[in-house]
């Protein structure tokens, strides 16, 4: 299993791909609109390919950080592997990928709102322990989550602002 950028060649398979994992349409939709924003990073949408077949995917995109002065981080959205996949260590794969992408290219911060049982183990903490927040006041506290990379400095606190494409993804 060999992980590689994402090509416009994978984007059918990657959308059947993140409908199986999180079984509804939802989060497809919502990297289909990603790639078409601002936000988007096309270093940091990765696929996992076992022998051409691709059994994961991820995607870190640009959102904004209200600290003082305002900073671009990135948002770790979604991550997905085919449920026959599950559990042989694709998802870490792509995720510590994706995190050392993000600190070579000089990202300071990767929040994610996540399961809190997974996302410790790749060094994510609770964003409130830094007093960072999420725009969404129904959120668990635990399941706000950043990893600080090598860029991050202690200033970079406050509301974390998500693109509206994140909105219909979230309230599901
Ligand atoms: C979450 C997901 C990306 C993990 O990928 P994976 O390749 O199965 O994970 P890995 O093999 O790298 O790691 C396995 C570990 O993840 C844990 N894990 C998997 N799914 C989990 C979940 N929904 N909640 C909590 N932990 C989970 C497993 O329990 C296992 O833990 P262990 O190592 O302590 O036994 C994958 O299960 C998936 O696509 N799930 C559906 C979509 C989803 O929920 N995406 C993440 C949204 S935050």
């Amino acid at each position: 299993m060999g992980i590689r950028l994402e090509t416009t060649w994978d984007h059918p398979e990657v959308r059947r791909l993140v409908t199986a994992a999180f079984g509804r349409r939802a989060e497809a939709d919502l990297v289909d609109k990603l790639r078409e924003t601002d936000g988007f990073v096309s270093q940091l949408s990765l696929v996992a390919d076992q022998s051409g077949v691709v059994v994961g995917h991820i995607m870190f995109t640009h959102i904004t950080l209200e600290s003082d002065p305002p900073v671009k981080v990135l948002a770790l959205a979604p991550v997905s592997v085919y449920p026959a996949f599950q559990n042989r260590g694709v998802g870490s794969a792509l995720i510590r990928r994706g995190l050392a992408v993000a600190d070579e290219r000089g990202e300071p911060l990767v929040v994610v709102l996540g399961h809190p049982e997974y996302y410790p183990r790749f060094g994510f903490v609770r964003a409130s322990t830094l007093g960072i927040t999420s725009p969404w006041p129904d959120i668990p506290d635990d399941a706000f989550m950043v990893k600080t990379l090598s860029a991050y400095t202690e200033n970079m606190k406050g509301k974390v602002r998500y693109p509206p494409e994140f909105d219909a993804a979230e309230q599901m």
